[in-house]
């Protein structure tokens, strides 16, 4: 079937560009004593994470327990959850999945250990843990040296809890457009993590994981020397809020879609943000045979309105549609259509679509 056959909005994925940007991370990483452990976030889709197991992943980073339970009954036998677990009926969840696979969990919050530690003695399991550190996201993990050591402490002492090391993710790095004030910003990050490794190595605790990193540093940390593990997602797909910074990986994923009117002088399509996330950059429109078109977007519901583009697609006329953010955009759909030149050739399910619990 060819891709322009299928009913729009559809989501789909060029597959020769996504087998390209594995390649490439395989590339970036290759002599970097970091590892990948790719984000589950940005595809949700059990088979991709597969290929990326197969492809030299160690593992899998995710961020919900209902994720990791799809990772895990899909026969994926390492999965880091980088968030904190606090509900009395998922530590239960937690500790049993622990029994079945390499399970790891973060951990800020020395009651939280307990509470994790009671539930894998019940259920005769261990769960691993890494101690978060807000290294200036803002978001969970102790944020000082003495407050980390408290915590690796109490689960380092923790019956059915071995701890690993340091989660120390820095989203707000991210997506900084300026390579250059990335790779500062990445550095002082690392010296942060550096200096509380050595400050847990004087007071006893052994730090064997340091976990973290995305599509925007990944390069960076592989050759910082820090971390053991990178945590990137998007760099699969990629997005327009990614395409700012020039990274080597290019656009692999995009919702088809129709030309339903031309209304007023505009282009409309038929996908709102019903179809696209709307949660970072707005989307980017390339016709059909790869041409990138200009012009100011507006996004409504079921609507795409696109103005000033100088783009004059009949009425029916397919485009692609690049999101402003892969990961919210995969969520909206069931399955992803790969394809080849103009051809699909396989179709993946969303395995954890709306998986958010
Ligand atoms: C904990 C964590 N690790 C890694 C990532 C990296 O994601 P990406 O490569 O898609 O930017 C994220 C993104 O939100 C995250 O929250």
């Amino acid at each position: 079937m060819k891709v322009f056959d299928l009913p729009t909005p559809s989501l789909v994925a060029d597959e020769r560009i996504l087998t390209e940007n594995i390649r490439l991370m395989s590339g970036i990483l290759s002599g970097s004593p970091a590892r990948l452990r790719p984000h589950y976030k940005s595809h949700r889709c059990s088979a991709l994470a597969h290929v990326q197991m197969r492809s030299g992943a160690v593992g899998m980073t995710c961020a919900k327990l209902s994720e990791a339970e799809d990772l895990i009954f899909s026969g994926i036998g390492d999965v880091l959850i980088a968030n904190q677990i606090v509900d009395p009926v998922k530590l239960v969840r937690v500790a049993q999945l622990a029994g079945m696979c390499r399970l790891t969990v973060c951990v800020d919050d020395a009651g939280n250990a307990g509470a994790l530690s009671a539930a894998a003695a019940a259920a005769g399991s261990t769960v691993e843990c890494l101690v978060e550190y807000d290294i200036g996201m803002n978001r969970c993990g102790a944020r000082t040296p003495e407050e980390y050591l408290s915590v690796a402490r109490a689960v380092a002492g923790l019956p059915g809890l071995r701890y690993r090391g340091i989660q120390a993710y820095a989203g707000h790095v991210s997506h900084t457009v300026s390579a250059a004030e990335r790779e500062k910003m990445t550095r002082e990050n690392e010296k942060k993590v550096a200096d509380l490794k050595e400050y847990l190595g004087k007071n006893g605790i052994s730090v064997e994981t340091v976990s973290g990193g995305s599509t925007g540093t990944c390069a960076l940390k592989a050759s910082g020397g820090v971390y053991t593990e990178l945590q990137a997602g998007s760099y699969l797909f990629m997005d327009s809020t990614y395409d700012r910074l020039g990274l080597p990986f290019r656009n692999s994923l995009f919702v088809l879609a129709t030309v339903i009117s031309r209304s007023g002088g505009a282009v409309i399509l038929d996908v709102g943000v019903k179809g696209l996330g709307a949660d970072q950059d707005g989307p980017r429109i390339v016709t059909a045979d790869g041409r990138a078109v200009p012009g100011r977007i507006e996004l409504n519901e079921e609507h795409l309105k696109l103005f000033d583009s100088g783009w004059e697609p009949a009425i029916g006329e397919r485009a692609f549609v690049i999101p402003g953010h892969c990961c919210s955009t995969v969520n909206l759909y069931d399955r992803i259509y790969l394809f080849a030149e103009d051809t699909v050739t396989d179709r993946l399910d969303v395995t954890a679509r709306g998986m958010s619990r």
